[in-house]
């Protein structure tokens, strides 16, 4: 029953978003959230492996070296909190430096259940962790995770892959100081940032010869068909990466090949495409290692370590939240705890815990947590 209602709310702003994006006046744009349904998280584990995308490989590799000294970095007792875990392959490494030390909960956020059943299982099978899966969105994930640490628990957050340059710089750092908010000294953050490298290098992740990517982005507007009754012919549109260097991203496109109207029933629209006309559909900014440190203190915090790759240049930052009075102010437990039961009130949902933690678990079975809340501020959160 909370599930059809939850349904109801998901599929209204998905058409209320592709309504929005695809009639604004200049350039049209639907959310790169909506790449991942059942076929986009699966084709995206597809481009993790391919070639010519070496982020997931470079990410990999420096949890591998240094899970250790980063987890020795951190306070004693840490509940991971992961932002769009998407598989969670990668954190294995986090996961297994954290169980030498303490038994850990492990508390996936994503908003693909794809995705999250993916990561639980590839990491349900770790010894000493227990994983609670939220289905929800980042921020809105974050405050339920937050919320189910014990007093003597230090929060770490992972931020993974570089889904940070999918937000617009701005929005980006706003997003990292609402993460800040929710936390409080003690805690960390450990962000994963793609680094500006030669174009055709960066280019060819993005559009790889096989068609991976481009099967990806596609598939998004498929997923409108599918979803929202719409008639997209995926063969008018033509997948497009391209490098932006002023605002040193790429930029995904699906660029239309005639002139053509389409309709989508259930956004209650029909949108017209002049021929080369495109939709943009994703953002991924580049950043250089020397500028994190200045953009962790614009939002609240300081970097307490920083692990570079040698093969594909991509950097792993921690990050510590300024201590309290110096800057932000996280909430404080009852606060967080209040938010959290109006929210749930409010929208009727239930929470099931995870069976292998007695001590947060009464209901046992499924340990996923469903709710979609407004978007906070901008069409990625
Ligand atoms: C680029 S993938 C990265 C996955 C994984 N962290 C990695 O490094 O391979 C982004 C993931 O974030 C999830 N995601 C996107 N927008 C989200 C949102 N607003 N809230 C929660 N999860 C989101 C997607 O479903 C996807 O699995």
């Amino acid at each position: 029953m909370a599930t059809a209602v939850v349904a109801q709310h998901s599929q209204s702003n998905f058409a209320g978003d592709v309504r929005a994006g695809l009639l604004r006046s200049g350039q049209k744009e639907l959310p790169s959230k909506y790449l991942y349904d059942e076929v986009g998280s699966a084709l995206f584990e597809v481009i993790s492996v391919l070639p010519e995308y070496g982020l997931t490989r470079a990410d990999e590799r420096l949890l591998g070296r240094h899970a250790v000294d980063i987890v020795s970095r951190l306070k004693s007792d840490v509940l991971v909190a992961e932002l769009g875990s998407g598989s969670g392959r990668k954190t294995r490494w986090i996961l297994e430096a954290l169980t030498r030390r303490q038994r850990t909960t492990y508390c996936p956020i994503e908003i693909s259940p794809t995705a999250l059943a993916r990561c639980e299982s590839e990491l349900g099978q770790i010894e000493h962790v227990s994983i609670v899966g939220f289905e929800r969105p980042y921020l809105d994930g974050l405050l339920a995770a937050a919320s189910w640490r014990r007093e003597h628990e230090h929060l770490l957050v992972l931020f993974l892959g570089s889904t940070i340059g999918n937000f617009d710089r701005d929005a980006g750092e706003r997003f990292l100081a609402e993460v800040r908010r929710i936390l409080y000294p003690g805690d960390a953050l450990l962000l994963g940032t793609d680094l500006e490298k030669p174009l055709p290098q960066l280019v060819a992740a993005y559009d790889d010869p096989i068609g991976v990517t481009a099967a990806f982005n596609l598939n998004l507007l498929a997923r409108i068909n599918r979803e929202l009754d719409a008639d997209f012919d995926l063969a008018a549109f033509r997948h497009e990466a391209r490098y932006n260097s002023s605002e040193r991203r790429i930029e995904m496109h699906l660029r239309s090949l005639r002139g053509q109207t389409v309709a989508i029933a259930r956004a209650g629209c029909s949108v017209t495409f002049a021929k080369d006309e495109t939709i943009w559909t994703e953002s991924s900014h580049k950043y250089r290692a020397d500028e994190i440190p200045a953009m962790a203190q614009r939002t609240g915090y300081r970097c307490d370590g920083q692990w570079l790759d040698s093969e594909w240049p991509f950097a792993e930052n921690l990050r510590a939240p300024f201590a309290r009075g110096n800057h932000f102010h996280g909430p404080n437990r009852q606060d967080l705890r209040a938010l959290i039961h109006a929210f749930e009130s409010l929208l009727g949902f239930r929470y099931r815990l995870d069976r292998r933690n007695p001590q947060m678990d009464s209901a046992g079975g499924v340990n996923r947590h469903r709710d979609i809340l407004p978007f906070v501020h901008d069409a990625q959160v």
